[in-house]
């Protein structure tokens, strides 16, 4: 009977043991990105280097953020890319890595003077300086001047100002473009009203990525038929 006990126990054990260890086949979650050419790689070695010199801090968003930044503008075919919110520009540059294939350019606003100068620093030494176009000032005014169909709208600024962005640009989104509000998770409340508005709103479907972070509130502009 003991000998059953004893051996009923490490029976019990190997399997925790196999359950706690992470399969190895799960490596892939944590690929990192790679370059598909020299231009790439250039933009992924300035990121790297921005990392590594400033952390992450507070002003930047995640890589993780930064890559599905990519793939959305990549494949969204994006030819205007707007960021509320440049910063050192690091966003900026994960926009960068699609825009060079898709031959789209990003606008991106900031109202910090020395961060205008480190970002533009930052764009020409990953060779994009041409691809962005920083705009200085206040957002909630400078956006006035955007023209032309905004493919992405990336809200990465003063958060309790994106109900003010969404009014004044969602009909410059074009349809079957996406509105994006970073810190969905971590700022909630204070854009509770924006992310109000983006969920109740027929006209937009919203879904949230990497809520255990700091949050991506993603939404489209639907693409509407015909009145019915
Ligand atoms: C969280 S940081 C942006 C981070 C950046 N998107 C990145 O990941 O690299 C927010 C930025 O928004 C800027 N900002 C805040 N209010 C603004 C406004 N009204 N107009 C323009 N920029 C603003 C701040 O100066 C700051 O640099």
């Amino acid at each position: 009977m003991r000998k059953t006990i004893a051996l009923l126990l490490l029976a019990a054990t190997v399997l925790l043991a196999v359950e706690k260890t992470p399969s190895p086949s799960l490596s892939w979650l944590d690929a990192p990105p790679l370059a598909a050419d020299k231009g790439e790689q250039r933009i992924l070695d300035v990121l790297a280097e921005m990392t590594a010199r400033d952390g992450r801090g507070d002003l930047n968003i995640t890589p993780d953020d930064g890559r599905l930044l990519r793939l959305l503008a990549e494949a969204a075919g994006a030819r205007h890319v707007v960021e509320i919110g440049t910063s050192h520009g690091y966003s900026g540059l994960w926009f960068t890595l699609a825009l060079r294939r898709t031959g789209g350019r990003l606008t991106t606003h900031e109202i910090d003077a020395d961060r205008v100068k480190t970002a533009g620093g930052n764009f020409r030494q990953a060779g994009v300086e041409d691809l962005v176009a920083i705009v200085r000032g206040d957002a909630h005014e400078t956006v006035a001047d955007i023209n032309g169909p905004v493919d992405i709208l990336f809200l990465d600024g003063d958060k309790d100002g994106n109900m003010d962005y969404l009014e004044q640009l969602l009909p410059r989104i074009r349809p079957g473009g996406l509105i994006i509000a970073h810190s969905a998770a971590n700022q909630a409340d204070r854009m509770s009203d924006y992310l109000q508005a983006v969920t109740t709103n027929p006209q937009l479907e919203t879904r949230f990525f990497h809520m255990t972070e700091h949050g991506l509130a993603v939404t489209l502009k639907k693409r509407l038929g015909p009145a019915e």
